[in-house]
């Protein structure tokens, strides 16, 4: 009888590695230990031994389950580990550099930076506007009287409250808004600083509008600003002329339509037309608004308009962008929709 036992113990030692799932376990288990298992009845047999054998019988008994249960803890062990190493899918070593997965720079980050960088490239400096203006620099020393529309509550953001921006002299009567063109920056660059002045300035803008294909509540500018002595119109349209071209191909025209704009007497608005534009090619294209210098904002920041003059002109980056790419809506700049984002992998 005990080498039965023996032999039992053998036999579930030779086949545990067969069984590699929970219901084979079950069954495997059943064979030795079930009510019909073999150890189950070979266990039966101490009943006919004689008294005195039973308790060297009974042991061995017990040592035999010990080893059983040892087996069936081996062979749980190694379906959990099975069954895990299945969910964490193949190794993993992190060490290794990252395939594929590098991050790119925005649609509107890659066209601000041509646009900066065709500037930059004559002598333009990209200057830091603030997001944060007051309506002094957005309208009043731009030559924007009170009843101009674009102070109106629908299109600027006001931010009510009794607070002061650090190093502000804030005005009594005036509003914190946020900026709705980055016109602003001209102000501020040109005061307190002397001529001649050559900045570009990009930055993100704020309006009231009701969200749809062709406008966003939040927007994006690039203002440019020149001023020196005897600055004309000529200086103007060979500058923005040479622009169109670096940045649309050298067969791009530009066209000026005179226009309005409190800051600028002439006032143009700049056209643009170009045979590598899939379906605006050959068609003139609005880009920006330009012009000259009103005396009256030199005036606001102590220029002498005797002296000086200057050009200034601005255009929207979501709108460059979409002409560029012939992207159909603004919205597609915001949603982070990697299917878009993608088809824009830079340099
Ligand atoms: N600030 C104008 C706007 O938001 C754009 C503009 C027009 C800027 C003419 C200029 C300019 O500097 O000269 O519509």
């Amino acid at each position: 009888m005990e080498a039965e036992l023996q032999a039992l113990v053998q036999q579930a030692e030779a086949e545990q590695d067969a069984v590699s799932t929970w219901p084979k376990l079950a069954d495997f288990k059943a064979g030795f230990v079930g009510p019909n298992g073999s150890l189950t009845a070979a266990s039966k047999g101490i009943a006919k031994l004689p008294k005195e054998e039973k308790p060297a019988f009974g042991k061995k008994i017990n040592e035999a389950k010990q080893r059983l249960e040892a087996v069936f803890n081996a062979i749980t062990e190694r379906i959990e580990a099975a069954e895990l190493a299945a969910r964490l899918g193949p190794p993993v070593d992190p060490t290794l550099p990252v395939a594929d997965a590098h991050g790119t720079e925005h649609p509107l980050t890659q066209v601000r930076e041509r646009i900066t960088g065709i500037f930059r490239k004559i002598g333009f400096t990209v200057v830091e506007g603030q997001e944060l203006e007051t309506e002094f620099y957005c309208f009043d020393a731009l030559n924007t009287p009170a009843s101009h529309p674009a102070r109106d509550m629908q299109d600027t953001y006001f931010l009510p409250g009794d607070f002061q921006l650090q190093g502000e002299k804030r005005r009594d009567t005036e509003s914190f808004i946020l900026r709705p063109h980055t016109s602003a920056v001209q102000i501020r660059t040109m005061t307190g600083r002397k001529p001649p002045v050559r900045i570009l300035s990009p930055g993100r803008c704020f309006r009231r509008d009701t969200v749809d294909a062709t406008h966003s509540a939040n927007f994006h500018q690039v203002e440019g600003l020149y001023v020196d002595t005897d600055v004309t119109i000529r200086d103007l349209k060979a500058l923005l002329d040479h622009f169109v071209k670096e940045l649309f191909g050298a067969d791009a025209k530009t066209r000026f339509r005179p226009s309005f704009f409190p800051f600028t007497e002439p006032s143009f608005e700049m056209d643009v037309q170009t045979s590598n534009l899939r379906k605006l090619s050959g068609k003139w294209i609005e880009i920006m608004g330009c012009g000259m210098v009103d005396p009256n904002v030199f005036g606001h920041v102590d220029y002498d308009s005797e002296e000086v003059s200057g050009f200034a002109f601005g255009m929207g980056i979501e709108r460059i962008a979409m002409i560029l790419h012939g992207i159909d809506d603004i919205r597609h700049f915001y949603q982070n929709d990697l299917r878009f984002l993608q088809q824009f992998p830079g340099a």
